[in-house]
């Protein structure tokens, strides 16, 4: 039986890795060699091995109508940080956006899908719920009468002998009784050709596969290569997260460089700003005397608010020195802020720049907001701005 290169098909949707996801390569196989009319698999989640298969039926452009059947309460499995809600808003995003022409997502048990699917009916049935023996058990018998005359089981976790799964229990009870394979790697998946009527090529390929260990190879090592890009993607989308964070950390200390550089910072004077707590935080209305600093005794102050007290001393200061905040102009234009008693320099700083008051006859601060949208979103003060970029810029300040 010839091999067609859509085993080494891209896998469309690889954002999650499941333990089915070795197998991709197979389900690949499987659906251009079966081309079955009626799929359906027991147990999809995320839909890796469900998603496999549409992808494989959407590229082969086959008739097949496919139903992928979960409750989605996310049994047995490492849901993470995700709810079963999330999960099944995944997948049935994923269906609806690119496979809802011919696959149907059934949010309902095994046992209550039943009744939705006629005898003899089913071409290829993925049994992939729970994985004790029980379970697998019930989930085999009440499925068998559903199977085609050519209809093919797959089940999931052939390989596991550990934390009670049984799939390997089934699968040895049965697999005398019918055509039947297993691979072993990622897990193990067992092939079980239920019907009578299988394509006689197809069960060459699995007398054959008994016998040659190279095609058990070519699957594991195409399906080791998919889990291994699978981890490449993880571990590219983690770097471009972390360095989109270290960029963001790099501007901001070049931001804090070039306000450095342009004069916004001013050494504080540790005097100085002790006094000025003591006058502007607890008496506002005394601020203006701030303007001219004056001896004090030391007090201690907690670090937030030393910090915020010199961070406005320096913005203070800069509008100052820059020439272009004029006093007395500015309580004339505002009688509110002379009524209040505020620190006009404090007042235009941290409120009148933004509500587009001038700070002297000739900067506008409206203007300034108007013309320049990239200073309104950075919500920055305007003069402070042309103080630190819009002069060396040669921005207009009316
Ligand atoms: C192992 S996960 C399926 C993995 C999936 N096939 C993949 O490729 O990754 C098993 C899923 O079966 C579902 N499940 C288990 N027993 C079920 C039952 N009796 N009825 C409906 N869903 C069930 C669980 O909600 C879970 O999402």
């Amino acid at each position: 039986m010839k091999i067609s290169s859509l085993v080494f098909s891209e896998v469309r949707f690889n954002e999650k890795t499941t333990a089915w996801t070795e197998h991709t390569p197979f389900a690949f196989f499987l659906i251009e060699k079966l081309r079955p009319r009626i799929l359906v698999e027991l147990g999809t989640q995320y839909g890796t091995s469900y998603f496999a298969f549409c992808q494989a039926i959407s590229e082969l452009k086959l008739s097949t109508k496919a139903y992928g059947v979960d409750i989605w309460y996310g049994v047995d499995i490492g849901l993470g940080t995700a709810t079963a809600t999330d999960i099944f808003q995944y997948a049935l995003k994923i269906n609806n956006q690119h496979y809802a022409h011919f696959s149907n997502l059934l949010q309902m048990t095994f046992d209550e899908a039943l009744v939705y699917f006629n005898d003899e009916t089913i071409d290829l049935l993925h049994i992939d719920g729970m994985h004790d023996y029980a379970s697998v058990r019930h989930d085999f018998d009440t499925w068998l009468p559903k199977m085609s005359p050519s209809g093919v089981i797959i089940f999931h976790d052939s390989n596991v002998r550990e934390n009670g799964f049984g799939v390997w229990k089934l699968f040895e009870e049965i697999k005398n009784l019918y055509p039947s394979f297993e691979f072993l790697h990622g897990y193990g998946l067992a092939v079980v050709c239920i019907g009578r009527d299988i394509p006689k090529d197809f069960l060459d390929f699995l007398e054959h596969e008994q016998r040659d260990t190279f095609v058990q190879h070519l699957f594991a090592s195409l399906g080791k290569k998919i889990s291994l890009e699978y981890q490449l993607n993880n571990l590219q989308a983690e770097l471009g997260e972390k360095t989109a964070a270290l960029n963001q950390q790099l501007a901001l200390v070049q931001t804090l460089q070039q306000e450095k550089n342009a004069g916004l910072w001013v050494e504080p004077r540790h005097d100085f700003i002790l006094q000025e707590s003591s006058n502007s935080i607890v008496h506002p209305a005394r601020e203006h005397q701030l303007e001219t600093p004056h001896n004090s005794t030391p007090r201690s102050l907690g670090f937030g608010k030393l910090a915020r007290l010199v961070h406005e001393r320096r913005l203070k200061s800069s509008v100052l020195k820059s020439g272009l905040f004029d006093k007395s102009y500015y309580l004339q234009n505002n009688p509110d802020v002379a009524a209040c008693g505020m620190s006009p320099v404090m007042h235009y700083v941290k409120f009148g720049g933004f509500e587009g008051r001038k700070p002297c006859s000739i900067f506008d601060s409206a203007y300034y907001l108007n013309a320049y949208p990239d200073v309104k979103s950075a919500g920055m003060n305007p003069l402070l701005h042309f103080i630190a970029y819009g002069r060396a810029e040669g921005r207009r300040i009316s």
